[in-house]
């Protein structure tokens, strides 16, 4: 079992608000060293980005299975997941401009045929800690990413059973999660076009299982291919409507400036637009960062997923760049997820390492050596680079 130190106990109680606490149940322990280290029950060994509202990471090293087991998977919340919803009692109301709104149960979802879709769900701020100058928000690694195989309808058949009216251009989701008072409740919404795509998901269950309260039982919303954000759990209500959806988690929320800034530079919201598709990223699961290794046979290996595109090589370096060669791609592979891929090394001495990945795309897009700054820190996807020691 792995521990998350946080820096005193004091501070980790005052962060736990009695809803967390309540809703979670977190442990707290004191570890052999003296420190408050803290386990969260169903999630043992993922990083704690934040304990107020739960951000979980996973450590990179777990990242080696095509399928993310559901305990490996991070978690992302703006605000307390709400308290023991009921599935019995959950509706999902949906209304705007259909010709019927409707109210459904949980039973009446499960009477819809179930698809299914393999999707890599990544955080648009995944990687933000690495993005120079600093960003503010949650100080992501490079875990905030997981790849799960997700069912339940499709949105498009709940909608037609709404009947869509001509007008309809955005479809808004809203989940049942609140700060009562302070944070507005979690709206987004995404165009129609991505709403009547067939994989487009009402989701209620994960890796052939029900959804966990983490992951937003009873029912949430995959976007498959597109930033994390899109995809709303504990859905409540979804609205057709001709404009998309306003409030804080449209705007000023999940915005990419149009054009590249400069750091410090001011953005006006009208040079923004609300992220959407994943770019190309590649990711190394091992060796680790740091690693010491003994001389001989290695093999590198990660992950690479592109969103709506598809991952059409990784090349790794392991000279910090001067030259680049194939790695083999996993034979694992579904539209919207990512690809496991390996590449065998022989060090041929002893001696320090930069390791690096670069994936390419179906869209010809490249992996970059820097990523493009911006003020969330958004999409970060720059080579990935580990170094490592070879001793003899
Ligand atoms: N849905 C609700 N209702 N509330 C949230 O805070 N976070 C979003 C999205 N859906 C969020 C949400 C973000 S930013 C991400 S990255 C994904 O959920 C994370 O999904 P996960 O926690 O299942 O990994």
């Amino acid at each position: 079992m792995r521990w998350t130190k946080v820096s005193s106990r004091r501070e980790f109680l005052k962060s736990a608000s009695a809803g967390a606490m309540a809703a979670l149940a977190v442990p707290s322990f004191l570890n052999a060293a003296g420190q408050t280290a803290i386990s969260v029950p169903g999630k043992e060994g993922l990083i704690v980005r934040s304990y107020r509202f739960l951000d979980l990471e996973t450590p990179v090293e777990f990242l080696t299975d095509w399928i993310t087991p559901v305990q490996h998977f991070f978690v992302r919340n703006h605000m307390f997941a709400p308290a023991a919803v009921e599935g019995k009692e959950w509706k999902l109301a949906i209304g705007g401009q259909v010709e019927k709104p409707l109210s459904l149960t949980l039973a009446d979802l499960q009477s819809v045929p179930v698809h299914s879709v393999t999707n890599t769900l990544e955080c648009a701020g995944n990687g933000r800690s690495l993005q120079s100058p600093k960003v503010p928000g949650v100080q992501w690694g490079k875990g905030a990413v997981g790849n799960a195989r997700f069912s339940g309808p499709s949105l498009k058949a709940l909608l037609e059973k709404a009947g869509v009216k001509d007008t309809a251009r955005h479809v808004v989701f809203r989940g049942l999660d609140v700060v009562p008072g302070k944070v507005p409740p979690f709206v987004r919404s995404i165009p129609i076009e991505k709403a009547m795509d067939g994989d487009t998901l009402v989701a209620t269950q994960m890796n052939g299982a029900v959804l966990t309260p983490h992951h937003g039982y009873p029912a949430r919303v995959i976007a498959p291919g597109w930033a994390g954000a899109a995809s709303c759990k504990w859905l409540t209500e979804i609205t057709v409507q001709d404009k998309p959806a306003d409030g804080n988690f449209m705007i000023p929320g999940y915005r990419m400036p149009n054009q590249p800034v400069k750091p410090g530079e001011t953005v006006k919201p009208e040079d923004t637009h609300s992220v959407t598709g994943l770019t190309v990223k590649s990711l190394i699961a091992g060796p680790r960062d740091g690693a010491k290794l003994k001389p001989g046979a290695q093999v590198v290996r990660g992950v690479a997923w592109a969103g709506e595109a598809e991952i059409q090589r990784v090349d790794i370096s392991t000279d910090g760049g001067a030259s680049w060669n194939p790695a083999k791609l996993g034979k694992d592979q579904a539209k919207y997820a990512w690809r496991l891929w390996s590449y065998p090394w022989k060090p041929a001495h002893s001696g320090d390492y930069a390791i690096l990945s670069r994936a390419t795309d179906s869209q010809g897009r490249v992996q970059p050596e820097s990523a493009v700054w911006n003020p969330s820190g958004y999409f970060y996807n720059a080579c990935d680079q580990v170094k490592v020691y070879v001793q003899a």
